[in-house]
């Protein structure tokens, strides 16, 4: 690589900032990326982004769901421009039949954005997402929306925060009042007092600078109780939690929490403004072979996410990237790792707002999607020659479990073709039985059966029934010993029980929890994982 380039590269790289919004639904996900794109003039208008959100109401009209999965491919990728920085927002679904779609998404993530409704506080969906991040150590910061409306107690929800997902919270906003009485936002990390203005509480009146709040300027500004109430919190909040440490952060130690009101915009540049400045830039990653470090010159990247194309008659997909090191180049060579073989492409989409198009040429921390007719699977490494796979997208168990059977004899091939794909997109997960070949699939949520059945037909010709097993959680197998007499006896004890995953990899199908438990107890030396990644 030329000098020149290099230290182009180096400042790319820095430039950066690749991340996710997680909620719970209904939290305000779609309002916050949508004022984030507004303030990076990437999009003009409110209203934008949150037509294409999956709404609650798609639970079961597929129709629905296939318009959706079209839309949802325009946001994937929400890439703007704010200040010198670059900045990718994933998608990442609410919807709770999606959440394994959610939880590939965060691998390729370097931080994320945690969004919690004042009212609701910490909901369900928040805490399985927050769980996901906290094991894998991303930065994360909270933002606590709807302060224009009446919600529990400030301090009460860091509580929350804390004890429900395991975080160690510091404020660096508090608000002045709430719901009818809000008054505004006091910004600890920058040291200055945001008004709201007007019964509708849309604009900030203003922003005035505030080092010393013992300042008497403050009751003219707030009024008497207001102050007092205010130097009070802001004196517990020293007392009780830490100062804010960026390298904690970073590591994952500590979450830093914002307030503010996303629908009217409050709260939101001060997050944007913090986001930017201690937010990561694209991290090394840990593959199978060794680290990679982002500035390293050599292109590697992994397949995050597969979207199948909308149009039945052209079964081509997308499949998106995430530049890890060097540069993706347009047309240029790449061994796909897995396949064994050199791949290019033509024509690499870049994301920019909602929409797509051809690039020459991206850098680590963005998100290239490469036109595919079948090459790629979730997880796929491509590299500029090394063997690297990159760890970090693992199955987690499905919730639900049902056979799968052919309804139509004539067209078994079609049917195997049409699983086989939409298994390497990631719909939902494929368990073949040891005992008698049988195919099980496994989901999220029930919605997936209605999506796959519909999409054989439209799009593979074939036809499907289901038929229920009953499965409480799926377990990975590894024995302690492969050669070892308690490990044939597990085999052949709970033969009606296994089966092999996509990899090829041995699952125990337990029936229920107790039955889980008793297996543990009995075959201590063959651990059952609830994940298809170990170390
Ligand atoms: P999600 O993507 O996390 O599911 O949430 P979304 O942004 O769609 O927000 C859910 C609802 O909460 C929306 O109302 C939205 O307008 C509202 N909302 C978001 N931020 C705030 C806020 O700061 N204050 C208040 N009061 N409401 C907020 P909706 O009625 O479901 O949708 P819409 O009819 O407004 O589009």
């Amino acid at each position: 690589m030329h000098k020149f380039f290099t230290v182009n590269f180096k400042k790319e790289i820095a430039k950066r900032r690749t991340f996710g919004i997680i909620s719970h639904p209904d939290a305000g996900k779609t309002t916050l990326t949508e004022k984030l794109l507004l303030f990076g003039g990437a999009i003009q208008e409110a209203g934008a982004v949150k037509n294409n959100k999956i709404r609650k109401s798609a639970t079961s009209d597929f129709m629905e769901i296939e318009r959706q999965r079209g839309i949802s491919v325009a946001t994937s990728v929400l890439a703007f421009l704010y200040r010198d920085k670059k900045i990718n927002i994933l998608d990442t679904p609410g919807h709770k039949d999606f959440a394994e779609d959610t939880f590939r998404t965060l691998t390729a993530v370097d931080s994320v954005i945690v969004v919690i409704d004042v009212a609701k506080g910490v909901e369900e969906q928040t805490e399985k997402l927050v769980e996901v991040c906290r094991m894998r150590k991303i930065p994360m910061i909270v933002f606590i929306n709807k302060l224009d409306r009446e919600g529990k107690d400030a301090f009460d929800l860091l509580d929350e925060v804390e004890q429900k997902l395991g975080l160690s919270v510091t404020p660096l906003s508090f608000p002045i009042g709430m719901g009818y009485d809000f008054q505004g936002i006091y910004n600890i990390y920058e040291k200055n007092i945001n008004l709201f203005s007007g019964d509708s509480k849309k604009n900030i009146e203003e922003t005035i600078a505030f080092d010393d709040l013992s300042n008497p300027e403050l009751e003219k500004i707030i009024g008497n109780k207001a102050a007092a109430t205010l130097r009070e919190n802001l004196e517990l909040i020293s007392g009780v939690y830490p100062d804010f440490s960026k390298e904690a952060y970073l590591e994952g130690n500590q979450q830093p929490v914002f307030f503010g009101s996303a629908l009217n915009n409050f709260g939101v540049r001060e997050l944007l403004d913090c986001f930017i400045e201690i937010a990561p830039p694209p991290r090394d990653k840990k593959a199978e072979e060794r680290v990679v470090k982002a500035d390293e010159k050599q292109m590697t990247g992994f397949v995050f996410k597969i979207h199948a194309n909308m149009d039945p008659k052209h079964r081509d997909r997308l499949a998106f990237v995430k530049v890890v090191s060097g540069t993706f180049e347009r047309n240029k060579p790449y061994l796909h790792v897995r396949q064994g073989k050199n791949l290019k492409f033509s024509s690499p989409n870049a994301f920019f707002a909602e929409k797509k198009e051809v690039v020459d040429i991206s850098f680590p921390g963005d998100i290239v999607g490469l036109h595919d007719t079948g090459n790629f699977k979730i997880g796929d490494t491509l590299t500029e020659g090394e063997v690297i796979h990159y760890k970090g997208i693992p199955s987690f168990s499905p919730e639900h479990f049902r056979y799968i059977n052919n309804a139509d004899p004539m067209k078994a091939k079609q049917l195997n073709k049409g699983i086989d794909q939409l298994m390497d997109e990631g719909v939902a997960q494929l368990f073949t039985l040891e005992l008698n070949g049988r195919k099980v699939i496994g989901t999220v949520g029930a919605l997936q059966y209605e999506v796959i059945q519909y999409r054989l037909e439209h799009e593979y010709g074939a036809k499907c029934t289901y038929e229920n097993f009953p499965v409480h959680k799926a377990c990975w197998v590894e024995p302690e010993d492969p050669k070892s007499e308690e490990f044939a006896e597990f085999k052949r004890v709970k033969q009606k029980f296994l089966a092999k995953d996509k990899r090829g990899q041995l699952v125990f199908l337990a029936d229920s929890a107790f039955s889980l438990q008793m297996t543990q107890q009995k075959y201590p030396r063959v651990k059952l994982h609830f994940t298809s990644e170990f170390d």
